[in-house]
């Protein structure tokens, strides 16, 4: 079995690297900054010693990068059993990508949604195959604008983030009606308050906040990604498709998220914006 984890250089996504090597996986960790991927994956590897696992370094806020690593990840996995689209970030100020995107929205909506679909032949030919998202239960305090999705009007860090993971259940939703009959599964799931480092790069009284709210309320990473490994490897997942998960069982999520046609305008958007000349 291949597994690629995006984000597995840290928190929910090593620690689910890691349960995915200790049942015996080919696990491919991706990480943005290279040392803390090396170092993950030394972590990892100490843990669970015969499990393959190896690491790649990729900034997915750059569409060029998205596209190395897809290109990277099919000249070396015959075969992806797994794909987890863990990796996210919040942003405190808005700041814009080399490609012009508002950050949020290229790391934790559209990153995923290229990455996927450009490894969906593959994960086709792999079929059984699953896909899993990392939302959050921040989704139902999005705004969303299709109109206005980089924030471009008015920017709130906290909103901002809260919109990326409506957007990234809602395109969840989509991908599954588009794989119906594929063999290839794609489920979201809600990991819960997590202690991990998530949103500590910010500054400011919103970062103490955070930290105090993640330290004190938080569940450890381990904990978190037991949810993340049942829905990617749990046989009673497998018939299902474009569920929100929390604590293993497919829960409701919010009305928007569940509006086709909303997924399906966004779904235009997203395809519009990652498929724009840089140039342009
Ligand atoms: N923590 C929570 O309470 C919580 C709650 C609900 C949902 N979630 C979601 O769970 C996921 C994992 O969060 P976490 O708490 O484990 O956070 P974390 O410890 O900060 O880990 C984030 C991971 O994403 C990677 N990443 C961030 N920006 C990237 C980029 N531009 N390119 C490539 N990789 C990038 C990081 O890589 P580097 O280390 O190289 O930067 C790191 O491996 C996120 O999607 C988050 O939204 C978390």
């Amino acid at each position: 079995m291949t597994c690629i984890v995006t984000g597995g250089s840290s928190g929910i996504g090593e620690e689910t690297a890691a349960g995915l090597a200790a049942i015996g996986a080919r696990v491919i960790i991706v990480g943005k900054d290279a040392r803390r991927a090396e170092e993950a994956l030394a972590r990892i590897r100490a843990r669970h010693p015969p499990g393959p696992v190896e690491a790649m370094v990729a900034d997915l806020g750059r569409r060029s990068e998205v596209e190395r690593l897809a290109a990277a990840l099919q000249a070396s996995c015959p075969r992806i059993d797994v794909l987890v689209n863990n990796a996210g970030a919040m942003f405190g100020q808005r700041e814009q990508t080399e490609d012009g995107i508002e950050k949020t929205l290229a790391v934790n909506v559209l990153a995923p949604f290229l990455l996927t679909e450009l490894l969906t032949d593959r994960l086709r030919a792999s079929a059984p195959a699953r896909v899993v998202n990392l939302s959050s239960d921040a989704h139902r305090r999005a705004r969303l604008d299709l109109a206005d999705l980089q924030g471009a009007g008015k920017y709130n860090g906290w909103r901002a983030y809260c919109n990326s993971k409506l957007e990234i259940l809602l395109l969840t939703k989509e991908f599954a009606r588009r794989l119906q009959g594929s063999g290839v599964t794609v489920h979201a799931v809600n990991p819960g308050r997590v202690n991990t480092r998530f949103g500590l790069g910010n500054s400011g009284l919103f970062v103490l906040a955070l930290r105090t709210f993640q330290r004190v309320l938080g569940i450890p990473p381990a904990e978190a990604a037991r949810h993340v490994l049942f829905v990617a490897t749990a046989p009673s997942v497998a018939s299902s498709s474009g569920a929100y998960y929390f604590r293993d069982r497919p829960t409701p999520s919010s009305d928007v998220s569940l509006d086709a046609g909303v997924a399906a305008r966004l779904w235009q958007e997203c395809t519009a914006l990652t498929h724009r000349s840089t140039d342009s």
